[in-house]
């Protein structure tokens, strides 16, 4: 009999190979805050698998929780109930095995980008020389080699966005964390620095969980789109996305599966942001 696995008549489709991958294991995870003497549930149970090597959107209105979960899953707060494991081990501190993009950029301003780039590596001890050649590779990546000695005030928004990229990838975590990474962005910037996004990505065996606001952005990039419900958040669905890798943002719009998708997926998304706003007026 031949072993498991072998002599397939087809290549595995991405869905398949990402079948049993598990990285990061969330089970049950709530969270509450204390707020003005009661208690605010920013989060309902939810349970999701993130499968090694994929890229994961979260999208949802806001106030659901998107952002509560990421740094649930960075260990920089703790769930109210239930447990997030990576790698089989629980996360009970600060999560060493992501980088976090977090929603505001945390470039620090009296540090150049070549600077800001290095600095996590500052801070594990590295050497300077080992320091600089990784900078230079970084920033090469993402295209800045020519603003290495600029200061975040000097650079535009999308070049801030792949300053805080080159700087998380500096220190070659396996799973990244981005929190709206091109939220703020016009519509053709977030183009571009989507392509090199996902050409960065491809070209890595990195996981991405990526949260944003935009459904069109989760499709065109993700293997698994997770959609959360209004506030108090919780997983309204979990759907995978078929789309062939290596994938083109941009052409990936105009094909009839993302149609179906984006429908499919705003008709479950739709009734939650308007319910939030109502909400919230
Ligand atoms: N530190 C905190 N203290 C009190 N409430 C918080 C805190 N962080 C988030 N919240 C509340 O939790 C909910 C979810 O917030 P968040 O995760 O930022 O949502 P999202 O990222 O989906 O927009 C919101 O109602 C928010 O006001
Ligand atoms: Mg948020």
């Amino acid at each position: 009999m031949p072993a498991r696995g072998c002599f397939r008549a087809f290549p595995l489709t991405r869905p398949q190979l990402l079948e049993g991958r598990e990285l990061i294991d969330i089970q049950g995870v709530s969270k509450s805050f204390p707020f003005k003497g009661s208690v605010v549930q920013a989060l309902q149970p939810v349970d999701l698998t993130i499968p090694a090597g994929s890229f994961v959107s979260f999208v949802g209105p806001s106030g659901c929780g998107k952002s509560t979960l990421l740094n649930m899953i960075a260990g920089l707060t703790q769930p109210t109930a239930g447990t997030i494991s990576q790698r089989g081990r629980l996360v009970n501190g600060v999560n060493t095995g992501v980088g976090y993009m977090t929603q505001q950029d945390s470039l620090l301003p009296w540090r150049t980008a070549a600077q800001n780039v290095g600095l996590p590596l500052t801070i594990r001890g590295e050497k300077p020389a080992v320091i600089d050649a990784r900078v230079r590779h970084m920033l090469e990546r993402v295209g800045l080699s020519d603003f290495a000695d600029h200061f975040p005030s000097q650079l535009s928004g999308g070049m801030r966005k792949r300053t805080a990229l080159a700087q998380v990838l500096s220190y070659d975590p396996d799973t990244i964390l981005m929190d709206e990474p091109f939220g703020a962005l016009d519509a053709q910037l977030k183009l571009v620095l989507q392509a090199q996004l996902l050409q960065l990505w491809e070209n890595s065996n990195k996981t991405i969980v990526f949260v944003t606001h935009d459904l069109a952005e989760a499709i065109l990039l993700s293997d698994i789109v997770v959609v959360f419900s209004g506030r108090p958040g919780a997983i309204k669905a979990v759907k995978t996305i078929g789309m062939a890798r290596p994938r083109n943002a941009f052409e990936g719009q105009f094909t009839p599966e993302f149609k179906q998708t984006y429908l499919e997926l705003w008709d479950l998304l739709a009734p939650e942001i308007t319910r939030t706003a109502g909400m919230e007026h």
